[in-house]
């Protein structure tokens, strides 16, 4: 029996209600498979936590989670509680630098029977490797002079390292796709960092001459995402950059609440994590209107990620079977609660069986 232990960390708002339901899923799809299994561990670490201790997890807590083979995350953020930049670096971002887990991949692609808010996205099916452990969200900089004068100054490193990465990893999953990557730059407006990322993007691109390249800066790449969608397959962007494409990319699908992510750790030395791209909702907490897909197209990722991409496809193929009956949340227009859609996707896995 093969069995994978799990560091959940549900946090805040909706994390709470989807995490532990694409836990049930990720069982059922263990029975299915017979010789698999995944042992949760949770923990409690979130804005209430930092209420408790005065910080958002334990001085030991990377410790605690490193034994683990993955992290399964919902969201971190309650800013009624506490302020986002302290809960979010206080959790997950740490979590994400710690832990080296310089590769953030968000797929985006459509699902049957979810409408694309665009008149005419073709059949997009599209991959952004967002760099996710430097860049714009470099914590080097300050705030001076506290008067009418004062300059806050953020600093945005980027390493020869830290850039070849996602790169390399755009290039080798292209190479196992449609063989296009596609860099998001803004050499245009800024003047060190950029010319440098695209310096690097045409380095690399000499290492894997059969692929493909192009390179489009931000804002019109933005555009192209709701413009034609269907022309990229993988995309390579820095850190903001690929925050701020990839709530696009969910926006395309449909709604955020269904688009999934996972952040690798690609040296082995620590686990990776996986959390969806949508944050903790505030405005829709306790309501049963979380859609859970987001969480459990992510475990799917996790799937994929120990080597069981056979069974991933399995469950995103049960995920979609219920999606095409139109048991959906209210987000994708559907009068179904965050657990109906759960049992439903439940049922397919076992269905299908
Ligand atoms: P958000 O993603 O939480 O919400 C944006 C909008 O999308 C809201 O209207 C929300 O109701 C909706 N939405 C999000 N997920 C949904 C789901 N699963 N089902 C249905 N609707 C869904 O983004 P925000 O409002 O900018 O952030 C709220 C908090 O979450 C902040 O504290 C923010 O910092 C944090 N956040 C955390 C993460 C993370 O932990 N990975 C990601 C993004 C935001
Ligand atoms: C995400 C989120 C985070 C990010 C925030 C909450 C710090 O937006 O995971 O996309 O910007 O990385
Ligand atoms: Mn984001």
């Amino acid at each position: 029996m093969k069995c994978i232990n799990i560091a959940s960390i549900p946090g805040d708002g909706i994390g709470r209600e989807v995490v532990p339901q694409a836990e049930r899923v990720l069982k059922a799809v263990a029975e299915v498979h017979g010789g698999l299994d995944f042992q949760f561990r949770s923990f409690p670490w979130s804005c209430e936590y930092y209420l408790e201790h005065g910080v958002m997890m334990p001085e030991d807590g990377l410790e605690q989670l490193k034994p683990h083979d993955a992290i399964f995350l919902g969201a971190v953020g309650n800013q009624h509680l506490v302020p986002d930049h302290i809960s979010l670096w206080g959790l997950l971002i740490q979590i994400r630098r710690e832990f080296e887990q310089s590769i953030n991949m968000r797929p985006a692609k459509q699902l049957a029977g979810i409408q694309s808010p665009l008149l005419n996205p073709k059949d997009f099916d599209l991959v952004v490797i967002r760099e996710n452990s430097e860049g714009e969200y470099s914590s080097i900089g300050g705030r001076i002079h506290q008067n009418e004068d004062e300059v806050a100054i953020q600093n945005a490193v980027f390493t020869r390292k830290g850039t070849e990465r996602p790169m390399r990893y755009a290039f080798e999953l292209a190479a196992k796709r449609r063989g296009h990557v596609t860099s998001a730059t803004k050499s245009n407006g800024i003047v060190y960092s950029m010319p440098f990322w695209d310096q690097v993007f045409e380095e690399v691109s000499q290492e894997y001459p059969s692929i493909k390249t192009d390179s489009q800066h931000i804002d019109a790449l933005a555009a192209f995402f709701v413009t034609k969608p269907a022309a990229f397959d993988v995309i390579v962007a820095s850190n903001l950059f690929g925050d701020i494409l990839t709530d696009i990319g969910a926006a395309i699908m449909g709604s955020i609440g269904i688009a999934p992510a996972a952040n690798i750790n690609v040296n082995g030395k620590y686990p990776s994590m996986f959390e969806p791209v949508h944050g903790s909702a505030p405005d829709i907490v306790g309501k049963g209107l979380a859609n859970p897909i987001g969480q459990i197209w992510t475990a799917k990722m996790m799937l994929d990620h120990f080597g069981e991409a056979e069974l991933g496809t399995y469950l995103l193929d049960a995920i979609e079977s219920v999606t095409a009956k139109g048991i959906v949340t209210a987000d994708l227009g559907g009068s179904y609660s965050t657990e109906d859609v759960t049992n439903a996707i439940i049922e397919e896995v076992k269905r299908k069986s």
